[in-house]
């Protein structure tokens, strides 16, 4: 796989890398994207139509069980080489932050050490009622289980389409755009806000933006550098070629 020069420079020039990342960095784990067609018993729904508050209050028994199905498949599955070579990254450079929208957890089981969940984690439960934490609840399918405090309805603690982003995630995206030399935009399709504006907040701020997806986006053109592929072959070969052949 070939990179200009130029691009390998200034990743042998970074201090600070911050990778922005979507469903396709997953997809390769064996995760569906988002805009993939559901699977199976699933086939019938959109992720849009069940990933709501509104779907969840006229149906949760549905809602909780596409969330165990998801926590099911997530837990069978293991990080890919794209995870992997973000976590190589953490030991070529001073720093590596990831700012994903992906809730399954796989940068963190992956190693990465500074991981900034956008939209939550799919293993989380909070109580849709009082909003608080729940703790220590079976996910499995069937009903879901009742808040301890406020006898509320559970529910997966991530960010629903129509709700706001945890803020202290908001703020750490910010700081890790701040102080970035490099911003990686890798598997996503860039078309949920507010995540989608972190690419052009980047560019704005004068950073270096690295586009890698297969398939052209509406950030293809904010990008300086875009690299079309799989994040699975393409993380590895620029990891390889930027800093461990160069040595
Ligand atoms: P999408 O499903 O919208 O987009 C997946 C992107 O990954 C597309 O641009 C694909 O071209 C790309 N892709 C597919 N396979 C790839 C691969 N092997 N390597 C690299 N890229 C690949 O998923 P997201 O952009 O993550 O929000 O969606 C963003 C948000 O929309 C999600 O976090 C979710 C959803 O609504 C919430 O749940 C709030």
């Amino acid at each position: 796989m070939h990179f200009e020069p130029d691009l390998l420079e200034k990743l042998r020039a970074a201090r600070r890398i911050a990778v922005f990342t979507g469903a396709g960095v997953s997809g390769e784990s064996g995760i569906p994207t988002f805009r993939d067609a559901q699977t199976g018993l699933w086939a019938q729904f959109r992720a849009e139509d069940l990933a709501t508050p509104e779907a969840f209050r006229r149906d949760p028994v549905t809602v909780w069980n596409w969330y165990a199905w998801r926590r099911k498949l997530i837990r069978e599955v293991m990080p890919n080489p794209a995870h992997l070579a973000i976590v190589q990254m953490e030991r070529l450079i001073e720093h590596v932050t990831v700012i994903t929208q992906n809730v399954d957890g796989l940068h963190r089981r992956a190693g990465s050490s500074d991981v900034v969940e956008l939209h939550g984690n799919i293993f989380d439960n909070i109580c849709s009622a009082c909003r608080q934490p729940v703790e220590g609840i079976a996910d499995e399918a069937g009903t879901p289980p009742t808040c301890p405090r406020c006898n509320g309805l559970v529910r997966p603690g991530v960010v629903w389409f129509g709700e706001a982003l945890p803020e202290a995630a908001w703020i750490r995206a910010a700081e890790a755009l701040e102080s970035t030399d490099i911003f990686f935009c890798v598997g996503t399709s860039s078309l949920v806000e507010p995540a989608a504006s972190l690419p052009r907040d980047a560019r704005a701020l004068g950073r270096t933006v690295i586009q890698i997806n297969p398939a052209p986006t509406s950030h293809d053109q904010i990008a300086q550098y875009v690299v079309r592929g799989k994040a699975g072959e393409v993380l590895p070969a620029l990891v390889r070629a930027a800093w461990i052949h160069a040595a």
